[in-house]
């Protein structure tokens, strides 16, 4: 098994990032692209954020896959590839692998390349029936699928985890018009979207009691630290994540707890005490607030699994 990757040179790589890290940086409200949690370490934390009493996000999808998936399997079809975006573990996928009718292909595509070769290894070996393509990409750039896996066969994109959510409304359009794309016009999209609910459930979920949340969250600045030359003191950072009712969207923050000056590379940064760096967004949907972005990208929803307190909703969509 080989992995494809579309990403450039490591040197160019830690130029983008460097470009990134200081455009954001640089805002009034300061912020960080989310894609860079995910290194090693941070997919690491990101399973063990999974496993949390209180977040209810991936216990609720993966039970609701569990019950439902003989009929999601149907909705896939026979002799499909299936492509992940942001596959991490793969942890959800091995239920829907094992029900599969013949699937031509699997294709994880994820951006932690160290990551997506142990897991495309492990698959591999667990499903020797299924041609698994791993894909080290950025799923919100165009990436190319091998042309191991066969161009005739019907696409359906695979995106659980509610990770349409960490984008805001007009790029969730954009992204989702783009798996159209990919998926073309037999294909589809298999999503999961988590619901609106109580608040408390949902702060609960993103500052969790046991501080995971909060080392995720902090990781993000010790990889800045080692790769650009960083001088984040972990110390003067603390998560916080807030739910915004207006955007109904949890968004989560790094809090300065003094005023301090921190360097990357040769650029300055001033914090004032209590200023945020602004990491993630968590969009909250409503069954219909989604049905109308996904409209927007020209897709009607064709089956919905929710569970029974309307915690989380997966979906089967397909263009129109
Ligand atoms: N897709 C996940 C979600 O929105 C990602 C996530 C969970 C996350 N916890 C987080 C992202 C904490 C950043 C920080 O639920």
């Amino acid at each position: 098994m080989t992995i494809a990757t579309t990403s450039p040179e490591t040197a160019t790589a830690l130029n983008t990032m460097l470009d990134d890290v200081v455009t954001g940086l640089s805002q009034s409200q300061k912020t960080l692209p989310s894609k860079y949690f995910y290194d090693e370490h941070g997919s690491k934390l990101f399973d063990d954020i999974c496993e949390l009493d209180e977040y209810y996000v991936t216990r609720t999808e993966s039970a609701l896959m569990q019950t439902h998936v003989v009929e999601i399997a149907a909705a896939v079809g026979p002799e499909a590839i299936l492509v992940e975006y942001g596959s991490g573990s793969s942890q959800k996928t091995r239920l829907l692998l094992e029900h599969l009718d013949r699937p031509a292909g699997y294709v994880p595509v994820d951006i932690s390349s160290e990551y997506l070769a142990k897991t495309g290894r492990a698959l591999q070996a667990e499903f020797p029936h299924i041609n698994v393509v791993p894909v080290a990409a950025d799923f919100t750039e165009v990436f190319g699928v091998p042309n191991s896996v066969p161009v005739s066969a019907r696409k359906v994109i695979y995106f659980p985890g509610s990770t349409i959510g960490n984008f805001r409304r007009p790029d969730a359009i954009e992204l989702l018009s783009r798996m159209s794309g990919v998926a073309g016009s037999s294909g589809g999209i298999l999503i999961g979207v988590d619901l609106d609910k109580n608040r408390d459930v949902l702060h609960n979920a993103y500052n969790d009691s046991s501080g995971v949340t909060a080392e995720f969250n902090l990781n993000v600045l010790r990889r800045i630290n080692r790769e650009l030359g960083g001088s984040f003191d972990l110390t003067g950072f603390r998560h916080n994540a807030i739910f915004n009712p207006s955007d109904a969207c949890i968004e989560m923050h790094l809090v300065s707890t003094r005023r301090q000056t921190v360097n990357v590379c040769k650029y300055v940064f001033e914090f004032e005490e209590n200023e945020t760096i602004l990491t993630e967004y968590s969009h909250k949907y409503t069954l219909d607030s989604f049905r109308q972005i996904a409209e927007e990208a020209r897709l009607s929803v064709k089956n919905t699994w929710t569970d029974a307190n309307d915690m989380f909703a997966v979906l089967y969509l397909e263009a129109d």
